[in-house]
């Protein structure tokens, strides 16, 4: 009898120490979460995060169209001559922050490593013991690990300005006790950035999207799972929530949310959760949203939209204004005045589902300002048509990944 599987996960950056729960039926890992609190803002840091999800999204997109032979739907029509390098004084650190992670084990005997999990992306990756620039963190050494099987192949992944250069091995990889005896990963030997862990605080990422978008062209280590039939149900959950945040693989866990999934289709398997929105409203108006095409990334902290439509979502909060510094000029960011209540409801499948006014705030400014948590695509010839969903609209929702219906599903937290 399979159960569902729980992985705990917290916010970055505040690591804190595992704390096993007993439970009869599940084997339940839980890491207490921190708020991120209402602390000043690193604008650059937010631009940061706009170009590392941007820099990620295209990755994917060149990755399909080269296993595919065909464009990505929403790869930019225009090239990508207006897909903004990221700014020279960015580091894998600024990429890093509050982004969710788990621990998984990895070889025989199995070793574990803090990864984060991103919706987003596809290829696992550890350090290596020959990485120079991965100081601090749990290293993965084929060597040691009886499992082990090296695929002969070398690897230059692209991570915003960063590189992770490495080779391709297959290995047992356990997630949260269900195991993907061929799962396959990239053992860096170098990160073009200092990921040393005392400036990054996971060993790696582990991606939960299609295999469409994977550079290497290989399963993820959950679709993994569920070619060697190790799961009863091809279904992952996320709960991104203050306490008890968890990855929830195999199954769902009915004690997290309240009423019924409600179900979108996801438009095949173009690689990403790209679920379609029906309609955004803020405190209760509809906003023109153009496109209804929305990805769904755990791996992003906010959510991005074309520029005309986030100004749209903006012109329903009194006092808000594009906020006009030199960190926001390609990514813009919008302020709001922190004491206004916004009740923003995303509807997918006819269903609203809210972003608390707290969430709705990536945090204070300082003068009584708040930076929204819609950030646009630069404004270019190009249109993007589609949205990016991420953790600010996610830690208000159990979301279901369903692999085996290709759909998502949402529901309020209990
Ligand atoms: C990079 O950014 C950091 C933090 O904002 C700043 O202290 C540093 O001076 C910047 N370096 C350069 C070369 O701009
Ligand atoms: C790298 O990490 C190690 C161990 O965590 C630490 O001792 C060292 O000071 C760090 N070096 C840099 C350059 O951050
Ligand atoms: C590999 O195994 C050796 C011998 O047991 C040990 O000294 C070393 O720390 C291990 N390396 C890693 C990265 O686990
Ligand atoms: C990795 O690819 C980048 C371009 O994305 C290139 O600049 C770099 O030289 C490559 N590194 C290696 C070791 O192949
Ligand atoms: C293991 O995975 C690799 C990479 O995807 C694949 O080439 C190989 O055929 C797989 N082996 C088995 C036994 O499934
Ligand atoms: C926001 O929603 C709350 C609860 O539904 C309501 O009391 C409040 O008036 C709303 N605020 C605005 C600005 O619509
Ligand atoms: C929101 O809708 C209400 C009712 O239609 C209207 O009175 C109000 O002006 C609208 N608010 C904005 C900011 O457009
Ligand atoms: C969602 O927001 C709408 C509008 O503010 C409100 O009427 C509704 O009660 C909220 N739903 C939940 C579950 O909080
Ligand atoms: C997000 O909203 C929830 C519910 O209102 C709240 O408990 C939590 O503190 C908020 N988190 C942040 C980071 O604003
Ligand atoms: C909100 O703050 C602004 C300035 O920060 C102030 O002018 C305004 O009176 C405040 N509104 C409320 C309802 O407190």
């Amino acid at each position: 009898m399979y159960s569902s599987i729980v992985i705990a996960l917290a916010a970055l950056p505040f690591l804190v120490g595992a704390v096993p729960l007993e439970n009869s039926r599940r084997n339940v890992l839980s890491i207490p979460l921190s708020k991120r609190g209402p602390s000043q803002l690193d604008l650059r840091r937010l631009h940061a995060g706009t170009h590392h999800t941007m820099a990620k999204l295209r990755r994917g997109f060149e990755a399909f169209e080269q296993n595919t032979g065909k464009r990505h739907p929403l790869s930019p029509k225009h090239g990508r001559s207006d897909d903004h390098k990221a700014p020279g004084n960015v580091s894998l650190t600024d990429f890093h922050e509050n982004m969710w992670y788990g621990t998984i084990q990895v070889g025989t005997p199995g070793k574990a490593y803090s990864v984060n999990i991103d919706t987003g992306s596809d290829n696992l990756f550890l350090s290596g013991p020959s990485c120079q620039s991965c100081q601090g963190h749990a290293i993965y050494d084929p060597s040691n690990s009886t499992t082990a099987k090296d695929l002969g192949l070398s690897v230059n992944l692209t991570y915003g300005p960063a590189n992770v250069i490495g080779n391709v091995f297959a290995d047992t990889v356990n997630l949260g006790g269900f195991e993907a005896s061929n799962g396959t990963l990239v053992v860096a030997s170098d990160v073009t950035a200092n990921f040393n862990a005392t400036k990054v605080g996971v060993d790696g990422t582990l991606g939960m999207g299609f295999r469409g978008i994977s550079q290497l062209n290989k399963p993820t280590i959950f679709e993994t799972l569920v070619e060697e039939n190790q799961l009863e149900e091809p279904v992952f959950g996320l709960v991104l929530a203050e306490s008890n945040s968890e990855l929830i693989i195999g199954g769902r866990d009915h004690s997290r949310y309240k009423g019924d999934l409600v179900y979108t289709p996801v438009n095949g398997r173009a690689g990403y959760w790209l679920a379609e929105l029906d309609r955004i409203t803020i405190n209760g108006n509809d906003t023109q949203v153009g496109t209804k095409r929305a990805i769904i990334d755990s791996g992003s902290p906010f959510l991005l939209g074309e520029q005309n439509f986030v100004a749209n979502i903006y012109a329903n909060i009194p006092g808000s204004a594009r906020l006009n510094s030199a960190e926001s000029l390609d990514y813009p960011f919008w302020t709001y005045p922190c004491n206004t209540t916004v009740n923003a409801s995303i509807f997918f499948n006819n269903t609203p589902f809210n972003i608390s006014s707290d969430n709705f705030s990536l945090g204070t400014l300082g003068g009584g300002l708040c930076v929204g948590a819609f950030a646009a695509f630069p404004a270019s010839p190009t249109y993007y048509g589609y949205w990016v969903i991420g953790d600010n609209f996610l830690r208000n929702v159990y979301t279901e990944f369903d692999y085996g219906n290709i759909r998502v599903g949402f529901a309020q937290l209990a």
